[in-house]
């Protein structure tokens, strides 16, 4: 067993905040799957959407999965739309244990409504794209987890212990 452990999610869940902690705690290295991108490429997630628009980045996103997902005793956070591609979905579930972070829409509209650094939400009416992200993947999220903690307003310590009780 590779001993990996892959967070997803939406936008705003907590991916990293709590992955970075989880990590920390047993001593993994931990990764993030858009800062990853951006070290590689020396640009930021926005410009590589402005430059290659979002095929372009999903393309350097399931390269950078690829890679980590292989790598022994990592905690990953990746992207929220790391699920859309089935290859994705297949090294996340074969490579580690998955968990879904998942918080409801009026939740991750509160965290990320000031954000200009996620390209997605850039529009007229970022609310009802994050309501329609959320159907179309909560799905996907379950489809790839074996773990599924919902984050329902507590605080950040709180979801941690719940995620180390399930582990
Ligand atoms: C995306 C989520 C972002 C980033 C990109 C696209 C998505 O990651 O990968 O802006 O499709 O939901 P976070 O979930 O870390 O914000």
């Amino acid at each position: 067993m590779a001993a990996n452990i892959f967070f997803v999610g939406l936008m705003g869940a907590g991916k990293t905040t709590i992955g970075r902690i989880i990590a920390k705690h047993l001593n993994k290295a931990f990764y993030d799957s858009d800062h990853e991108i951006e070290r590689r490429t020396g640009v930021s997630i926005p410009v590589i959407f402005e430059l290659e628009k979002e095929d372009g980045f999903r393309k350097r996103e399931a390269a950078v999965i690829e890679e980590l997902s292989h790598m022994q005793d990592i905690v990953l956070a990746t992207g929220g739309g790391a699920v859309l591609l089935p290859e994705n979905r297949k090294h996340l579930m074969e490579n580690g244990t998955v968990i879904y972070l998942r918080a409801n829409v009026n939740e991750l509209w509160h965290r990320t409504r000031n954000d200009k650094h996620r390209p997605l939400l850039q529009n007229d009416n970022p609310r009802q794209r994050l309501e329609h992200l959320f159907a179309q993947r909560d799905p996907l999220y379950r489809e790839v987890a074996s773990i599924i903690v919902d984050t329902g307003g507590q605080p950040v310590n709180a979801i941690v212990h719940q995620i180390e009780q399930k582990l």
